[in-house]
C-alpha cells in the first residue's frame, strides 16, 4: 500500500471526528440522493471510509435495497461499522477498488466518493466498476475539484510546503489530483463506459469549529505520517499555522466555498 493510501492507526477516528461534518457530509446527502433517485435492486460502494455516505445511502435507500460497503483500509471501515445497528442491511468488506471480489454483473449501482484519486491505477478501477456492474447500470463517483476551487487544500498545501521547502509532504496534492476531466473521461470510455455527466458542485460551507477542522486537515489523514517522517517538527505547529490561516481567509464567520465534480456513467456491454 502507498503510503498516501494508508488511512491506519488514529486517523479514521480523526477523520471522521474532525473532516466528516465539515467537508464530507454534505456531498454524501447528495451522492446518496443521486443513487437513491435511480432506484438500485442492489449498491455497491468502494472507499466507502468511515462510513459517511453508507449512512446516508442506508437512509435514503428503501431498507430492503442491500448495500455493500468496501474500503482498502479495514480500520477504516471498523469506525463505519459503529454507525449501524444489527439488522440493517449493509454489509462491509475490505477490498481493494482495482481488484474487486465480486462476481460479473453482481449490482446495478456502483458509488465512490473521494476515492479515485488514491487508485493507483484508475483505469484498472473502472474496469473493475464496469465488470460487476449488470450492463447499463451506473458508476456515480464523485472528486475534489482543483486546489483554486477548494481554499482550505491551497492553504493547507502551503502551510506544509513552506514548513518542508526542501522536501515538501505531497499528501495534499493527491485528493485534488483528478480535477482535470479529459483524462478521466478517456479512462471511462477505455473501460466501457457511455453516457458520461459530469456536474461541478460548489457549496459554502460554515466551519463549525476551526481549530478541530485544523486538526483534522492534519491528523485526519496520511499528511501526518509524512510529516513525522520529516525530523525536527510537531505536526501540532502544522495545525496551529493552518488554523491561522483559516481564520484569515475565511473571517470569523468560517464561511469557505468548496467545489467537486461529479461523475455519473453508464456501464454500455462490450460490444453494444
Ligand atoms: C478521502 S477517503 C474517502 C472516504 C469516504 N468515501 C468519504 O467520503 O468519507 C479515501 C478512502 O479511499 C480509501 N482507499 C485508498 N486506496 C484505495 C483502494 N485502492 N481501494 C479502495 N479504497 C481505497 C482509503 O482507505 C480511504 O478510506
Amino acid at each position: 500500500m502507498s503510503s498516501t493510501a494508508a488511512f491506519t492507526g488514529s486517523i479514521p477516528e480523526t477523520y471522521d471526528r474532525d473532516m466528516g461534518p465539515v467537508i464530507f457530509v454534505d456531498y454524501a446527502a447528495e451522492m446518496a440522493a443521486r443513487a437513491a433517485s435511480l432506484n438500485p435492486k442492489n449498491l455497491l460502494e468502494t472507499a466507502a471510509g468511515t462510513g459517511i455516505v453508507t449512512r446516508a445511502l442506508r437512509d435514503r435507500l428503501p431498507k430492503d435495497v442491500p448495500i455493500t460497503a468496501t474500503d482498502l483500509n479495514d480500520p477504516m471501515l471498523d469506525i463505519a461499522r459503529r454507525k449501524f445497528r444489527d439488522g440493517e442491511a449493509v454489509t462491509f468488506q475490505p477490498a481493494d477498488a482495482q481488484d474487486l471480489p465480486f462476481g460479473d454483473g453482481a449490482f446495478d449501482v456502483a458509488v465512490c466518493q473521494f476515492g479515485i484519486m488514491f487508485y493507483p491505477d484508475k483505469e484498472k478501477s473502472f474496469r473493475e466498476i464496469h465488470r460487476v456492474l449488470k450492463p447499463g447500470g451506473r458508476y456515480l463517483f464523485s472528486v475534489w475539484d482543483s486546489h483554486a476551487h477548494n481554499p482550505y487544500a491551497a492553504l493547507t498545501d502551503s502551510v506544509v510546503r513552506g514548513l518542508f521547502p526542501s522536501d515538501p509532504p505531497r499528501f495534499f496534492q493527491v485528493p485534488f489530483s483528478c480535477a482535470p476531466i479529459d483524462p478521466l473521461k478517456e479512462m471511462l470510455i477505455a473501460a466501457g463506459f457511455g453516457d458520461i455527466v459530469v456536474s461541478v458542485m460548489r457549496l459554502t460551507k460554515v466551519i463549525p469549529d476551526v481549530d478541530a477542522f485544523a486538526h483534522g486537515l492534519i491528523y485526519g489523514n496520511p499528511l501526518q505520517v509524512e510529516i513525522r517522517e520529516r525530523a525536527g517538527l510537531n505536526p501540532d505547529e502544522a495545525v496551529a499555522r493552518i488554523a491561522d490561516g483559516l481564520r484569515r481567509e475565511f473571517g470569523p464567520g468560517a464561511k469557505m466555498p468548496l467545489q467537486t465534480l461529479f461523475y455519473s456513467a453508464t456501464s454500455v456491454p462490450k460490444d453494444g
